[in-house]
C-alpha cells in the first residue's frame, strides 16, 4: 500500500496513530536503490561534493535519544502516548537515511566524518532546551534546507545510487516537515495571537541563520547542482514559507 495515501487531507491534523501507521508503511514502501552497480561517481563530481556529502551523513545520524527523551515527557503531558511510538519511526527513518548515506560513502570511497562544526552546532542548539518546540523549530528549517540540499545533489551526480538515495530521502522528508509543521500547529494552538505573530518574527529572524549557513558549508555542492546564491536563497524561502503556511492552528479543523 503506498503509504502517502494513508494520511489526511491537509485541512486535518494527522493523528499520531495515522503518523505512526505511516512510518511503518513507507519503510517497507522504498525505492529499490541499485548498490549492485557501484557508486559509478566521477572524479568532478566527488571533488565538488564529497565533503559536503560526508557533513550532511554526520548530521542524518543521530541515536535520537534526545529526541526520545522531550518526546515522551511531551507525550506524557498532553497524554497522547502513540505519539512516542511515531516519534522512535522517525528516528529510524533519520537513521535509515545515515546508514544509507554512510553506504554510499563507503562504496564511493569517500572517508565519513566524525565531527563537523555545523553538525555541533545544530546539536547543540536542539539540546539547549528540550522541549518539543524547541526541538520541531531548528528541526523543520534543516529539514526545508534539506529539500533544497538533496535536491541539488540529485542534480550534481549522475550516480544511479546517489540519485536514487536522494530521490527516496526527499520523499521522506517532505512528509516530516509534514510532521513537524503540524505539531507546532498543535504546539501554537492556545497561544494568544500576539504571542504567536512574535513567534513567527521570532522563526522568520531565526531562519536566516541556517539558510546561510547551509551556503557557507555546501556552496560548491550546491553550485554542482545547478544553484546560483541567488536561486538557493529564493528555494530557501519558498520552501520555509510554504511550512509556516501550514504551521498556523487556523488551517485546521480541530
Ligand atoms: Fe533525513
Ligand atoms: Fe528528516
Amino acid at each position: 500500500m503506498n503509504p502517502h495515501k494513508l494520511l489526511p487531507t491537509l485541512s486535518s491534523i494527522t493523528t499520531s496513530d495515522q503518523w505512526y501507521t505511516y512510518y511503518k508503511t513507507n519503510a517497507e514502501f522504498q525505492l529499490k536503490i541499485p548498490w549492485e552497480s557501484g557508486a559509478e561517481i566521477t572524479k568532478d563530481e566527488q571533488n565538488a561534493i564529497a565533503d559536503s556529502l560526508a557533513a550532511w551523513q554526520l548530521g542524518e545520524t543521530s541515536d535520537g535519544l534526545h529526541l526520545l527523551t522531550a518526546g515522551k515527557n511531551y507525550a506524557q503531558r498532553i497524554k497522547d502516548p502513540k505519539y512516542v511510538d511515531a516519534i522512535e519511526l522517525f528516528i529510524k527513518e533519520e537513521q535509515r537515511h545515515g546508514g544509507d548515506l554512510g553506504r554510499f560513502l563507503d562504496l564511493a570511497q569517500i572517508p565519513r566524518l566524525q565531527r563537523n562544526w555545523g553538525d555541533t552546532l545544530f546539536r547543540k542548539i536542539r539540546y539547549a532546551i528540550p522541549t518539543m518546540e524547541m526541538w520541531t523549530t531548528p528541526v523543520i528549517m534543516v529539514e526545508t534546507l534539506a529539500l533544497v540540499y538533496y535536491k541539488a545533489i540529485k542534480n550534481a551526480t549522475n550516480s544511479p545510487v546517489l540519485k536514487q538515495l536522494c530521490q527516496q530521502i526527499l520523499r521522506d522528508e517532505v512528509k516530516h516537515i509534514r510532521f513537524q509543521y503540524e505539531r507546532l500547529a498543535i504546539l501554537h494552538r492556545n497561544r494568544p495571537a500576539w504571542l504567536r505573530k512574535l513567534t513567527y518574527f521570532i522563526q522568520y529572524i531565526l531562519y536566516y541563520v541556517p539558510v546561510i549557513l547551509v551556503w557557507i558549508g555546501h556552496h560548491r555542492a550546491l553550485r554542482a547542482g545547478g544553484h546560483s546564491f541567488k536561486s538557493y536563497w529564493r528555494d530557501a524561502w519558498v520552501k520555509m514559507n510554504f511550512a509556516w503556511e501550514r504551521m498556523k492552528p487556523e488551517r485546521y479543523q480541530w
